[in-house]
């Protein structure tokens, strides 16, 4: 990570998670389908729908990478080398010139990475878990020398799994502050004994990008969500940068359609695992809507890509750079990153690109 982060109007002490959060999401398969409460004014419009006008300018282009899982088998460091190495030759520039970008071939001036940089720590010892951080920093190193910000995410968190893991959750580098130490991601200040702090904000050239730590770290495991503590500060951080078009990065997803993607012949109501996507939406939507200069927020998590425009804003999951775990596509979503461009009138261009992997070869 480069550049500098910032936790202006970070406020209060952590509070406690469980009691003020709302219980696990009922999605159902009617909610999407209601057309918005008011229009999109600040984002891209569907595909089909009219162009924007020439009047606009790019203001920033970002890469947008998330669920790397890097671990030595399975050639998982030749693909994010290969990954990398795509987005710094510029390697996106026939697809998105092919989709209609303008400036195609023009490079990124950054890269988000959405979480789950290595495999898994939850599951393994120390060892395994240094040797994939080693892996990463390498692969980052050889092949890219721009700025790098990252998200934690759910398989960053050393030894959730006590039993197999061997950790007590008594070590320094317990749960989330490991990858936090592997990335250079400070803890903000009012955190509580499970909620690590993983958040943080920059300016990019006119806009407004927030790193959000939506991985939630309970007894026995983790879920979606963002504690008190966080959203007192995101209220905060969002007050006091109302004037910059803004974008909201996330591990796990705010909002997506991709949990609907599962038990799809099921017959019964359709209710969200909290482990899929944050549990007080409910709460987010509300502030993004006091907030109209929200205008994206990506994630990752799902090793699926979807684009839902909802109340404002519109949410892209973003695929997965190992696709299926280095073992193929996942369902539809083969192994790829987003292009994202990001303009002055607060609009927002997001292209997923594969970057020709094929696993097992
Ligand atoms: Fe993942």
């Amino acid at each position: 990570m480069s550049g500098e982060i910032s936790r202006r109007g970070a406020l209060g002490i952590g509070l406690g998670m469980g009691a003020s959060l709302a219980g696990a999401t009922l999605l159902g398969s009617r909610a999407l389908a209601q057309p918005d409460a008011k229009p999109n004014p600040g984002t891209t419009p569907p595909p089909g729908a009219a162009k924007q006008g020439p009047a606009r300018k790019r203001l920033v282009r970002l890469a947008h990478i998330t669920d790397t899982h890097i671990k030595p088998e399975l050639r998982a460091p030749e693909g994010v080398a290969a990954c990398l190495t795509h987005i710094r030759e510029k390697k996106y520039a026939e697809a998105l010139a092919s989709a209609g970008a303008s400036g195609g071939g023009d490079k990124v001036d950054l890269i988000l990475h959405g979480g789950d940089v290595i495999f898994d720590a939850i599951d393994v010892g120390a060892d395994r878990v240094q040797q994939q951080w080693d892996l990463y920093h390498k692969a980052v190193a050889d092949n890219w020398s721009g700025p790098i910000y990252h998200a934690v995410g759910n398989h960053d968190c050393w030894g959730l799994n006590k039993k197999v893991s061997g950790t007590t959750g008594e070590e320094e580098l317990w749960g989330k502050r490991w990858a936090m130490k592997e990335l250079k991601i400070k803890p903000a200040a009012n955190v509580d004994t499970m909620a690590f702090g993983a958040y943080y904000s920059f300016d990019q050239n006119g806009w407004h990008i927030v790193v959000l730590d939506s991985v939630q770290v309970e007894p026995g495991g983790y879920f979606g969500g963002i504690d008190d503590a966080q959203f007192d500060w995101l209220k905060g951080d969002l007050l006091l940068n109302k004037m910059y078009p803004t974008l909201v990065l996330s591990h796990i997803s705010l909002f997506t359609a991709t949990v609907l993607d599962r038990a799809l012949n099921d017959k019964r109501e359709r209710v969200v695992h909290p482990a899929l996507m944050c549990i007080d939406y409910g709460r987010l939507k509300k502030l993004f809507l006091e907030n109209p200069q929200v205008k994206v927020a990506l994630s990752g998590h799902m090793h699926l890509k979807d684009r839902v425009d909802y109340c404002g804003v519109s949410y892209f999951c973003g695929g997965a750079v190992c696709g299926g775990w280095w073992k193929g596509p996942h369902k539809e979503c083969d192994a790829g990153y987003s292009v994202v461009d990001l303009f002055d009138d607060g609009t927002v261009e997001n292209r997923y690109v594969g970057y020709g992997w094929k696993a097992g070869v």
